[in-house]
């Protein structure tokens, strides 16, 4: 059972909370969501690492290498980016990992640093993953992310925000959008079957749009924590 932490709502901002699911499941669309409601910092290991490739660090340009095929850049690399982002004060009072853990061997790592409350697994029709990674498009000065048919921007390719630009970014390739679905299937479903065993997750289908997703993952919150 999930141990129900808080009994008040201010008290959800002390949760640690997984997002999980494959390439394109919405994982960074909905952290963003409950990063504005709850207040809790998102922490995307795929944001540190583009950060690391952009900023051209020794540990970005080895990364570079795997992200650009599809492949999980290796445990070590992305632990030590992680440990120093938790480290961070904001971290304190709980944080939502989007992309962390990959396979069974971080989340054994991550196990050995903190404790974690929820895993909200979303879980997607295989097909719709393609359409919705391709058509993906990322504002390079906030991050916010739209979809060029699903959430598409108020002015072309200008961000509703902070009007910044809109980028694809460079492994949503078709090509290489296969080949990050190969590694999840291979690499990161099975962590869906660990969390389970030890009861700790909860899977949400994202069948429906953005906003009934976010509707999903507010009830299941309140649910588990309050
Ligand atoms: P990462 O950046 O983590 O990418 P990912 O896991 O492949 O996930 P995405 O960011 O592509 O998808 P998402 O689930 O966040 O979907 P989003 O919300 O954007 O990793 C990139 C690479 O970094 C990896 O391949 C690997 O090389 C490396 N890496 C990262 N972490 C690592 C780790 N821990 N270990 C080793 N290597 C690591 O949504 C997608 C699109 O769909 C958007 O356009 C959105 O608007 C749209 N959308 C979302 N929800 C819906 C909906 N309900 N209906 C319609 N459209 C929707």
């Amino acid at each position: 059972m999930i141990f129900k932490r808080a009994k008040r709502w201010n008290l959800l901002t002390q949760i640690k909370l997984i997002l999980l699911g494959a390439p394109g499941s919405g994982k960074g669309t909905q952290a963003k969501f409950i990063t504005e409601k709850y207040n809790i910092p998102q922490i995307s290991t795929g944001d540190l690492l583009r950060n690391a490739v952009k900023a051209q660090t020794e540990l970005g340009k080895k990364a570079k290498v795997f992200m650009d095929e599809g492949k999980l850049v290796p445990d070590k690399l992305v632990l030590e980016l992680l440990e120093a982002r938790l480290a961070e004060p904001d971290c304190e009072a709980g944080f939502i990992l989007d992309g962390y853990p990959r396979n069974i061997t971080q989340a054994t790592d991550l196990e050995r640093i903190t404790e974690i409350d929820l895993v909200i697994n979303i879980e997607v029709d295989f097909n719709l993953l393609v359409e919705r990674i391709t058509g993906r498009r990322t504002c390079k000065t906030c991050g916010a992310i739209y979809h060029i048919i699903y959430s598409p921007p108020k002015r072309k390719a200008l961000c509703n925000n902070c009007s910044g630009e809109l980028y694809q970014r460079d492994d949503d390739t078709e090509e290489t959008v296969k080949k990050r679905l190969k590694t999840y299937e291979t690499q990161t479903k099975p962590l869906i079957e660990y969390f389970l065993k030890k009861g700790k997750l909860r899977t949400l289908v994202s069948d429906s749009t953005i906003d009934m997703m976010r509707l999903k993952v507010e009830s299941l919150l309140k649910e588990t924590f309050y």
